[in-house]
């Protein structure tokens, strides 16, 4: 593949908040998974598993969990200034972004397949500690769902599992106790007009040699950015 043609698929996939309910191509599902069994993972200890569900009935109350869920962080959400608030809980209760996917890719770890990494991590806290590298793992072979599905035309979300909703999927999906759930990626295809991207300028974020002073930061320039995100990003959420 040509580095234009990878940009191209990376600039492609967004964040997709309410789906269409048509049914994905046959094997689609399985070609997103092969993706995932190839990301980096801490030692090669490649901790995933994935549930696929395409269940109605099940989805249904993976949702109706996930709308309880919300709730209490929408509550806390409104204890910020109402500028800065997370653009997801300050806008009208819409339908669960969930809701019409056909397909829920349940991502899931076994933590004990952590014990791949070099053991001094697990004590001196390396790279972040040994949870960290779980995350990182997990979050590879995320990136990779939502990518391949992108290079197949269709759109996903990341949507992240707190533990009160991890807790009624793994009941409702017999995950074993061992077993963490990492995220939930509905897959379909999009059902609205895709708000354009927002990305920092690649002049900002690079530095070549050493660090370049004059594009350090400070408190009241990252305030602004924060201020601004909220601004161009809301339209992303409120769909
Ligand atoms: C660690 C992580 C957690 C995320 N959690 C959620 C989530 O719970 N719900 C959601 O809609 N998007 C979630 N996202 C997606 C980001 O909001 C999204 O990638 C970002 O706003 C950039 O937009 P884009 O994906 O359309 O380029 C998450 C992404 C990451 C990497």
């Amino acid at each position: 593949m040509e580095i234009d043609s990878f940009l191209g698929l990376v600039r492609k996939r967004r964040s997709i908040r309410r789906f269409k309910p048509d049914p994905l191509p046959e094997g689609s599902v399985e070609k997103i998974l092969e993706a995932a069994r190839w990301a980096m993972s801490g030692a090669n200890g490649q901790p995933w598993e994935f549930v696929v569900v395409s269940d109605a009935d099940t989805r249904e109350k993976i949702i109706q969990a996930y709308t309880e869920g919300r709730r209490h962080i929408k509550i806390i959400e409104q204890t910020r200034v109402q500028e800065l608030r997370h653009p997801y809980f300050d806008c009208p209760e819409t339908e669960p972004s969930l809701k019409y996917a056909p397909v829920f890719i349940v991502v899931c770890a076994d933590p004990r397949a952590l014990q791949a990494t070099v053991l001094s991590s697990h004590f001196y806290g390396g790279e972040g500690g040994p949870m960290a590298t779980f995350y990182k793992n997990m979050a590879n072979a995320t990136q990779l769902i939502c990518f391949a599905a992108a290079a197949l035309g269709l759109g996903t979300q990341w949507v992240s599992v707190n533990a009160t909703w991890e807790a009624q999927v793994k009941s409702l999906l017999k995950i074993p106790q061992v077993i963490a759930v990492h995220t939930i990626v509905p897959v379909g295809y999009p059902d609205y007009k895709i708000p354009p991207p927002y990305r920092r300028k690649l002049d900002e974020i690079v530095h070549y040699g050493e660090y370049d002073s004059s594009k350090a930061r400070t408190d009241e320039q990252i305030q602004d950015f924060l201020y601004n995100l909220r601004r161009r990003t809301t339209p992303s959420y409120s769909i």
